[in-house]
């Protein structure tokens, strides 16, 4: 025997259709939007809070999570693998040396170890270019980080195309130098 069928033969479809609005209309979801929205924005503005008003040096892990970034996410592709034209060129890196003693050292340090008189006190502090940290990096990637600069960090960008003063060359001449800087 059919029964269901024959119980409501046509407007079956549209008494399911109306159950259907009243079951939405009172399940209070909005409710829920609300809270997480909410939630979310507590949760940013706290997080900045951190970030802005914190005094204290970056915490190992974040240093590390950075680096990560840094080195796997930042730099796009086509720059990780550059080469740089001037490696091991003496009077390259000379070149670089000058630029670095105006550009640089006032947050690197004069010799690159991240010492300088604004770095060391900024969040995060302009990295120690002597360490294993910066010196793993690829000339690509360091190329990247000088010419087009770090955001939400003090490292600004030095490239003529990202509205610095250095051309390629004279980016080329800073990494090349970088590359000869000793840890004490
Ligand atoms: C106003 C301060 C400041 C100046 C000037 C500055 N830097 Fe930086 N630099 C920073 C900060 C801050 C970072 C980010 C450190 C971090 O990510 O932990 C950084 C990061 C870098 C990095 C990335 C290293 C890495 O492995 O993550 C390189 C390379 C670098 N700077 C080179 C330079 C060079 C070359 C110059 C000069 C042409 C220069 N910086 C000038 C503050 C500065």
């Amino acid at each position: 025997m059919e029964t269901n069928g024959d119980a409501r033969p046509d407007n079956s479809g549209s008494v399911d259709a109306e159950d259907e609005k009243k079951r939405r209309g009172g399940c209070g979801c909005w409710i829920m939007v609300l809270i997480i929205l909410a939630g979310g924005a507590a949760l940013s503005a706290w997080l900045m809070g951190m970030i802005v008003t914190r005094e204290e040096k970056p915490l190992p892990g974040e240093v590390a999570i950075t680096d990560l970034g840094l080195r796997y996410v930042a730099v796009p592709g086509d720059f990780s693998n550059l080469r740089n034209p001037s490696i091991m060129d003496t009077a390259a890196a000379g070149r670089g040396r000058e630029l670095f003693g105006v550009e640089c050292a006032i947050c690197h340090g004069p010799s690159g170890k991240g010492d300088g008189v604004y770095g060391a006190t900024m969040y995060p502090p302009a990295i120690d270019l002597t360490s294993t940290r910066a010196q793993t990096k690829t000339d690509g990637q360091l190329y990247w980080f000088v010419a087009h600069g770090i955001n939400l960090s003090g490292m600004p960008a030095f490239g003529k195309d990202y509205g610095g003063q250095n051309n390629e060359q004279e980016v080329w001449d800073l990494i090349t130098y970088i590359r000869t800087l000793q840890p004490k």
